[in-house]
């Protein structure tokens, strides 16, 4: 506490004083999260609150492409991002240059993009799809082109996991998140055998052999929402390490056991680098007008979707 408590104290100062909002996923520290966060929640909660939020300096705790989201979604905004190398593997494992090649060969299917990805792909997909809506985006784009089959890029597990709860025939790319792809069946049975009772929830970048062995699958926010609402004895969380600390914050009587991964990317934040970005006004994050256009249709349509 004594180390962090004057950067708390001096961060809240500053947004205050330059009317600036911090966006906090799920998958932040302790004292980010709960000390300095404004807005707290999973990929799809940040977007729709940055584009209603109202400041004039967005900092964005999370990775690179949550903050072109924002950025997207409120250019009027000045967004920053405390450090530029908190990246993604599913973001860096596909360009735009490849969707248009995937267009070019399949150009009677819809493209629906993971929101995991850079400006540049959205501006090539026709929507969006995030951890908590993605069978529901699959349908609705398949339904508007009048097809049974959607391209859905570039998570290769969560495809598959969407496949498993639709009829629609689903494409995919070769993407993975580091993070998640390193939970195997093995872990959620060994698990079971350590733990009598013990509830387990994984989250859809997992691959489908764990969430056929899980309990539960959710986005980051529907997995938090879970534990709050049947308040299970023991619980695991397959996920980033971050949420067993943030989730258990909020539900004392619940007993984390925390096999966890961690994502370097999101630990790049920090009090200390969120200190910086308010002070500098660094880094900010710009995207190319034209590009930022159309990657707003893909997320738009996403966005207009019914909750
Ligand atoms: P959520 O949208 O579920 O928060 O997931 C974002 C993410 O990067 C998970 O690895
Ligand atoms: Fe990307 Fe995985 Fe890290 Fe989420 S946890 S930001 S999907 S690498």
């Amino acid at each position: 506490w004594p180390a962090i408590a004057p950067f708390v104290a001096a961060i809240n100062r500053l947004k205050a004083q330059k009317n600036a909002v911090i966006l906090a996923h799920n998958y932040m520290t302790p004292d980010i999260f709960r000390l300095v966060g404004d807005f707290r929640g999973d990929s799809l909660q940040l977007a729709r609150e940055a584009s209603k939020v109202d400041a004039d300096i967005i900092v964005q705790a999370g990775v690179h492409f949550m903050a072109e989201t924002s950025k997207i979604l409120a250019p009027e905004k000045t967004v920053l991002i405390p450090d530029t190398r908190a990246g993604c593997s599913l973001a860096s494992s596909i360009t735009g240059a490849d969707v248009r090649l995937i267009k070019e060969k399949y150009p009677d299917y819809p493209v629906v993009t993971y929101v995991n990805t850079t400006a540049d792909v959205k501006a090539e997909c026709d929507i969006t799809c995030t951890s908590s809506n993605a069978a529901q985006v699959v349908e609705a784009i398949a339904k508007e082109w009048n097809t049974d089959t959607v391209i859905m890029v570039p998570d290769q597990y969560l495809a598959k996991n969407v496949a498993a709860q639709t009829d629609i025939r689903i494409m995919t790319w070769p993407g993975a998140c580091e993070v998640h792809e390193m939970f195997s069946a093995d872990d959620v049975n060994q698990l079971r055998e350590a733990h009598p009772g013990v509830v387990i929830l994984a989250h859809p970048e997992c691959p489908p052999d764990v969430l056929e062995a899980a309990d539960y699958a959710g986005s980051t926010a529907a997995l938090a929402n879970y534990v709050s609402e049947k308040s299970p004895n023991k619980v695991v969380l397959l996920t980033e390490c971050s949420m067993s600390d943030n989730v258990a914050a909020e539900n004392p009587g619940v007993n984390f056991i925390r096999p966890c991964n961690l994502c370097p990317h999101m630990k790049r934040i920090t009090l200390e680098n969120i200190y910086d970005c308010l002070v500098n006004g660094e880094y900010e994050v710009t995207i190319p007008e034209d590009v930022r256009i159309r990657a707003k249709k893909a997320l738009d349509a996403m966005m207009a979707l019914p909750k």
